[in-house]
């Protein structure tokens, strides 16, 4: 796969397709680190004096025009973050938006309207992603956390541009994450968390080989913990899963992998509580819920960190929006970045929790992807990087 440096990208037009999917809050950008995370390859296409067109989506939109999913706020704060105006386009294909792409000089910037109020992009309608490739001399895409999802801008336009390659976001996350999944420095321990089981059974069963550690904590804990005969109370778990639960702990013992699974819990009678009560796991009350992992939980987990080589982090171990809940998570998050290992996170609520930590600076690496975060760890093989591996 090429990279952008190897691009001819000089005085062309550029379509860059990033994820600028951002939260937003009252019309403003609640969070912006997707955005930062693009700088370095719209910085050095600048230095190139590329013609750079922007492409992204922000939200579901289902192929209708949300005022509310509009992109413009994305690009003043962009043109911030750059110190040069971003123009902006009031779609993303046709007329206006190809005179205004075809006017841009060397080392101006273009985003374009929101791709999902196209039906086209979702569905990866050839003749929507021809009028994308229309703007494009090169293609480059920057965007990990849509490299799952097979859409026109991100499978289609390639097809029809000769120039392609991937921009330094895009890369960096493969060689991070491939060099996990091939030869990751050991002892490897993984930290899951997260409410449900049912979205993890594909990334444990495809890291469990390589693992030494496997850590379980969140809403997902229970499920595992009834399936080694634990009574839970009235906390969540899914009935569904506890045979799948089940084999991975099998799965887990005959490969000579340590699980931990909370000893004490912090139990509640309902996720707003201010405060909650913290329990040993043979007493939780019949009426009562677990929201976050227990104080001996936070130690034990604590310990097993000590001495790893590699930690990967998805899913908070608890509650951690409600302060009453957020120990756990934010302890063991401590404990795991202090650790003299390569420490990664991915999935928005993981990095959500490490920022309320005011810990993600010290992980060594995070993810921008959220599903796209999760297949990659599942060994699936993403259309977004098929696509540009097609190309070189
Ligand atoms: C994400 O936030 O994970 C990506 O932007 C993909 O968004 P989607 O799940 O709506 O396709």
């Amino acid at each position: 796969m090429k990279t952008i440096e190897q691009l001819p990208i000089s005085e062309k037009r550029v379509f860059i397709r990033v994820d600028y999917n951002v939260p937003l809050e009252n019309g403003q950008i609640a969070d912006d680190t997707r955005l930062r995370a693009t700088l370095s390859t719209l910085k050095y296409a600048l230095s190139q004096k590329a013609k750079i067109i922007l492409a992204s989506h922000l939200g579901r939109p289902k192929g209708k025009k949300v005022p509310e999913l509009s992109l413009a706020p994305v690009a003043e704060k962009l043109s911030e973050l750059l110190g040069q105006e971003v123009k902006f386009a009031p779609d993303c294909i046709g007329e206006e938006v190809e005179k205004m792409a075809f006017a841009l000089a060397p080392g101006e910037v273009l985003l374009l309207e929101n791709l999902r109020f196209h039906p086209g992009e979702t569905q990866n309608d050839p003749e929507f992603a021809k009028a994308l490739a229309k703007l494009a001399e090169v293609y480059v895409n920057d965007a990990f956390a849509v490299c799952h999802r097979a859409h026109a801008s991100v499978v289609g336009v390639p097809s029809y541009v000769n120039e392609c390659g991937a921009g330094f976001l895009l890369a960096r996350e493969i060689e991070y994450l491939s060099s996990l999944l091939e030869n990751p420095q050991r002892p490897f321990a993984l930290v899951i968390g997260g409410a449900k089981v049912s979205t993890k059974v594909g990334v444990l069963m495809n890291l469990l080989p390589r693992l030494d550690k496997l850590l379980i904590g969140g809403a997902m804990a229970n499920t595992f913990l009834v399936a080694d005969g634990q009574k839970v109370g009235a906390s969540f778990y899914e009935n569904e899963y506890v045979e799948e639960a089940k084999k991975i702990l099998t799965a887990a013992q005959e490969q000579g992998v340590k699980v931990y699974l909370p000893v004490d819990l912090i139990v509640a009678t309902d996720k707003d509580a201010k405060e909650g009560k913290n329990v040993n796991l043979f007493e939780i009350p019949e009426d009562k819920a677990a929201f976050d992992i227990g104080k001996e939980t936070r130690k034990l987990f604590a310990e097993a960190l000590n001495g790893v080589g590699t930690i990967v982090w998805n899913g908070p171990l608890g509650l951690f929006e409600n302060p009453a809940f957020a120990k756990g998570t934010i302890k063991v998050a401590r404990k795991a970045a202090a650790q003299n290992a390569i420490t990664m996170a991915g999935g928005g609520d993981t990095l959500r929790a490490l920022k309320q930590a005011g810990i993600s600076r010290a992980f060594s690496y995070l993810s921008t992807g959220g599903g796209a975060f999760l297949e990659f760890l599942e060994g699936k093989k993403l259309p977004g990087i098929e696509a540009l591996e097609k190309k070189s």
